[in-house]
């Protein structure tokens, strides 16, 4: 029967997560995967999550099923944390999802259903998972520019030539922040502009907002998405808890619609609900009562809050730091950018063949296209890493 096959391409970012592991250099760096790590390079379990896990094993006395809705309790506190004031929440409908991944799936399949083989818009260069994620739902990919490289900044006069090839009823998805791979995200009055463009031509704006808290706060990180919920009829957001709870493994996502009304939207939930039904059924329960947990605690989430914010913190004074540390070893300002960014990711602007060298040279391992993971980069040798960095330049 395989015989037909070839051998699947790994992903480009989780074939680092086997290589780094495989390295048994001692001074090895991992800037790939998006996972946050504290300063010894650990990923701990966030205090709250903790005492939610610890009230859930003592509470819990069934894991009967909760239906194909996951579990309503932190349905309506993410959408809380996503719209806030925003929006009137009778027009919003949320479906718990596997992970940020599984939420955009389960997206792009009601996307499918109410416009077979739509086109969808997403920013040149985006989350590589983004393009096998809707093509795998029926729709069609198309690119709109974003980030240009020599500045380190978004091009934003091109993202809005490209927006305007965009035909009504097209689908245009955004990172409401953090923008992955490139860290250079839309100012609140870009984001106003695209607001505004969608609107008037009829686009269908998809924020898919998986870091939410690592950019300018947790607020400030919805409030480009916010402007958006305010401008448009009808919307789409995936969100994801694995890393503002880092409840990466246990899959804590939330696929959310804006609806013009009511109606609408519980004919959009149902439809997503029957594609969940096709493609795993129900979601995993665990991480998603702890996080319900939490919002739901005022002591708890207040704890989360200041955990979030001190890993945020940590995330801007390593930009800042390593961005020196380049100024130094390599007498320019060519990385200043760096400390400008927000969020987890930079793309510094190697090319493979000093991505490789930097691997097989000096143990640093970042994706292909020279995105660096920012909460990875080594506090207590900065200099060497910009050093290494600067050597295969
Ligand atoms: C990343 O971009 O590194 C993370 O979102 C992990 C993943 O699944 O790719």
């Amino acid at each position: 029967m395989f015989e037909q096959l070839d051998v699947a391409p790994p992903d480009k970012i989780l074939a680092l997560i086997d290589l780094y592991r495989a390295d048994t250099r001692a001074n090895k760096v991992d800037l790939g995967v998006g996972v946050y790590r504290d300063r010894d390079g650990n990923t701990p379990v966030m205090r709250a999550v903790r005492k939610a896990e610890e009230r859930l094993l003592n509470t819990q006395d069934t894991k009967t099923y909760l239906g194909l809705a996951g579990d309503v309790g932190f349905n309506a506190a993410m959408s809380g944390l996503v719209f806030g004031n925003s929006v009137e929440m009778s027009r919003v409908r949320v479906a718990q999802a596997p992970g940020g991944s599984g939420a955009l799936r389960l997206i792009g399949e009601l996307l499918h259903r109410t416009r077979p083989g739509a086109t969808i818009w997403v920013s040149r260069p985006t989350w590589p998972n983004h393009i096998p994620t809707m093509r795998g739902a029926g729709l069609q990919v198309a690119e709109y520019a974003y980030f240009d490289a020599a500045s380190g900044t978004v091009d934003f006069e091109a993202m809005l030539i490209d927006l305007a090839k965009a035909k009504s009823g097209d689908i245009v998805l955004l990172h409401g922040c953090c923008h992955n791979p490139t860290g250079a995200n839309l100012t609140i009055t870009q984001w106003q502009r695209v607001a505004g463009l969608l609107a008037e031509r009829g686009l269908l704006p998809f924020v898919d907002i998986a870091y939410q808290g690592f950019g300018d706060g947790l607020e400030a990180d919805a409030e480009g998405l916010r402007i958006v919920a305010a401008k448009v009829p009808e919307m789409v957001v995936a969100s994801s808890c694995s890393k503002n709870f880092a409840v990466y493994r246990d899959r804590v996502g939330a696929a959310m619609v804006l609806a013009r009304n009511v109606a609408q939207a519980d004919i959009a939930i149902s439809h997503m609900l029957a594609a969940a039904r096709a493609l795993y059924s129900m979601p995993p329960d665990h991480g998603a009562a702890a996080v319900r947990i939490v919002l739901d605690d005022a002591a708890l989430r207040s704890d989360w809050r200041a955990e979030l914010e001190d890993m945020r913190q940590r995330m801007l004074r390593l930009r800042v730091a390593f961005a020196d540390a380049l100024r130094r070893q390599s007498n320019s300002d060519r990385f200043d950018f760096i400390a400008e960014h927000r969020g987890m990711f930079s793309r510094l602007g190697l090319t493979e063949a000093q991505i490789n060298r930097l691997r097989d040279e000096h143990a640093v391992y970042m994706v292909g296209d020279s995105r660096i993971n920012v909460a990875g980069l080594p506090e207590a040798r900065l200099d060497d890493l910009a050093k290494a960095i600067v050597s295969v330049l």
